[in-house]
């Protein structure tokens, strides 16, 4: 049976989109494979037994890396995880029939899944050397809402049906461990909203988020450094 471990780079402690992501993935995989090994880079950085889960990350036949985009790139718990398992696989390296396949699922908090673009390019740079097979990966725009209104507008309907094509495309491609399939392969998928109304609602969440831990919108807008 084939060996899949999933890398969850979200540093939150509480629910994350990442985790959703995992669980909708990991529920929709063959009977190929045996159960998902679950990982979250940033418990694994201070655990005692790294070395036995970088052991069982290196025997995995696909390895899924889900993270959301922090500045334009990886949360730094994940690149520094993912390094040690690089340092790791150089002093311990497989046989190359042994290669894994290399997948990643990146959102962000922008509404546009095309602004992940940098963040999967860095992950198939890694992959190249770390010497993974790098089988593309899906970049999601509005990860927040996308979690925060799940229950509402399920993953099949009309507003979310870009969100779950690509995800159909990542588990597809999963499943049948091939290159995801399109012109590159990346793929970019956010909700069929309009942009405006996105921002008007994300501002309304940072205002009322802010007042819940005591600052106002004055103090929000604030520039003390200006003359
Ligand atoms: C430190 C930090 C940096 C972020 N940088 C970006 C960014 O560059 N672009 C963006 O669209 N969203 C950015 N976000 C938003 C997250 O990508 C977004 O909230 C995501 O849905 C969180 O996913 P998670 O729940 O899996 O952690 C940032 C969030 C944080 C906390």
């Amino acid at each position: 049976m084939k060996k899949i471990c999933f890398i969850n780079g979200s540093p939150k402690t509480t629910e994350s989109f990442s985790l959703y992501m995992i669980d909708y993935v990991s529920k929709a995989l063959d009977a190929s494979y045996e159960k998902p090994i679950m990982v979250n880079a940033l418990k694994l950085l201070n655990a005692p037994n790294k070395e036995n889960v970088f052991e069982k990350i290196l025997s995995c036949t696909a390895i899924v890396v889900v993270f959301p985009l922090y500045i334009d790139s990886l949360p730094s718990s994940l690149l520094e995880m993912l390094e040690s398992l690089d340092i790791y696989q150089k002093s311990h390296p497989v046989s190359s029939a042994n290669t894994s396949c290399l997948y990643g699922l990146v959102n962000c908090g922008f509404i546009e899944g095309h602004q992940n673009i940098n963040a999967l390019k860095i992950l198939e740079n890694y992959a190249k050397a770390v010497k993974f097979k790098w089988c593309g990966g899906i970049g999601l725009g509005g990860g927040e809402m996308i979690r925060s209104t799940k229950d509402q507008i399920p993953l099949q309907s009309k507003m979310s049906l870009p969100i779950y094509h690509a995800l159909c495309s990542l588990i597809e491609s999963i499943n049948e461990l091939k290159v995801i399939p399109s012109e590159s392969p990346v793929q970019f998928a956010n909700h069929n909203f309009p942009k405006w109304l996105f921002m008007f609602m994300a501002n309304r969440v940072w205002i009322s988020s802010s007042k819940m831990n005591g600052i106002t919108k004055k103090m929000l807008y604030a520039k003390p450094h200006t003359d």
